[in-house]
């Protein structure tokens, strides 16, 4: 296991764990965090060896519990300003070139919640609580959240959320489609490990693509997102891995994708 100061980076496969350890602050999200999980990012981007992310928090409480309160307490909004340009590992996330997947094993509140939004597919314990609770600081949230949720669960459960600050549970979750899975909390990291495995087993050059692709339809009209799609799926035809992928359905014998 490695990783920096604050994550600890393993490999299962082809498939990185990035596990945000702050557990004493419930995985809060504070400038250091936020730095380390872009560079992390950066290091695996063209890492060919990796070919699917996981992002969890360390222990069993939370995933993440929010941006660091006490880093912005006594921010002024300029201050705020400047710790909100540059980089941001919510949307470092949705336009990863690889899929990511948000391993959500407790509190997954607020920027936490925000950067489960930014992740691909939400696998959830049954103990996590989801919510975005700025409103009862007196703030909104700000790393995604009002774009990401409704686009996510329709505008009437994003409103109900973020204008409630109420938290839910995973199944309730489940239920809005803010979780895409939920397993037993002692089967979550075996079943989101089974589940990236067969992600990474895939083609990566028809990952890329399908993300990217799937990702258009919250950006862009059906018909250029249909273009689009066309597009791309004409390009696969370009790639070893098609040639791969179907000589091999046509063999009865499984792929094997070298990323090309
Ligand atoms: N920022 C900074 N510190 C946080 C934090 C956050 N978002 N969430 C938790 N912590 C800290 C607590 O201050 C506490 O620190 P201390 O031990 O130095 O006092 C420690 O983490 C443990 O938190 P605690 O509240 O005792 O744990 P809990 O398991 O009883 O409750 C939560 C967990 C997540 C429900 C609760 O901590 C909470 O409501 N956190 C804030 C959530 C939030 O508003 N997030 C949005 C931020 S914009």
């Amino acid at each position: 296991m490695s990783g920096s100061e604050t994550l600890l980076l393993e490999h299962d496969g082809a498939v990185a764990i990035v596990t945000i350890n702050r557990p004493e602050k419930r995985t809060a999200l504070n400038a250091q965090v936020r730095a380390e999980l872009v560079a992390v990012l950066d290091a695996l981007r063209d890492d060919a060896s990796v070919r699917v992310l996981v992002i969890t928090g360390a222990g069993d409480r939370a995933f993440v519990a929010g941006a660091d309160i006490g880093e912005f307490a006594e921010r002024t909004p300029l201050e705020q300003r400047a710790a909100m340009t540059g980089r941001r590992v919510f949307d470092e996330v949705a336009a990863y070139p690889k899929p990511v997947v948000a391993m959500i094993n407790g509190f997954c509140l607020g920027g936490g919640c925000e950067l489960a939004l930014g992740c691909d597919v939400r696998i959830a314990a049954d103990t996590a609580r989801f919510g975005q609770p700025e409103v009862n600081l007196g703030i909104i949230p700000g790393g995604g959240g009002t774009q990401r949720l409704p686009r996510i669960v329709g505008m009437g459960q994003a409103m109900r959320l973020v204008l409630s600050g109420e938290l839910i549970d995973a199944a309730e979750a489940l239920r809005i489609g803010l979780a895409d899975v939920v397993h037993p909390a002692a089967d979550l990291r075996a079943r989101t490990l089974e589940f990236a495995r067969g992600m990474a087993a895939k083609s990566p050059v028809a990952l890329r693509m399908a993300k990217s692709a799937v990702r258009a339809a919250a950006e862009m009209p059906l018909g250029a997102g249909l273009h689009y799609e066309t597009e791309l799926f004409v390009t696969a035809f370009a790639s070893d891995d098609k040639r791969e992928g179907v000589a091999a359905f046509l063999e009865k014998r499984p792929a094997e994708f070298t990323g090309r």
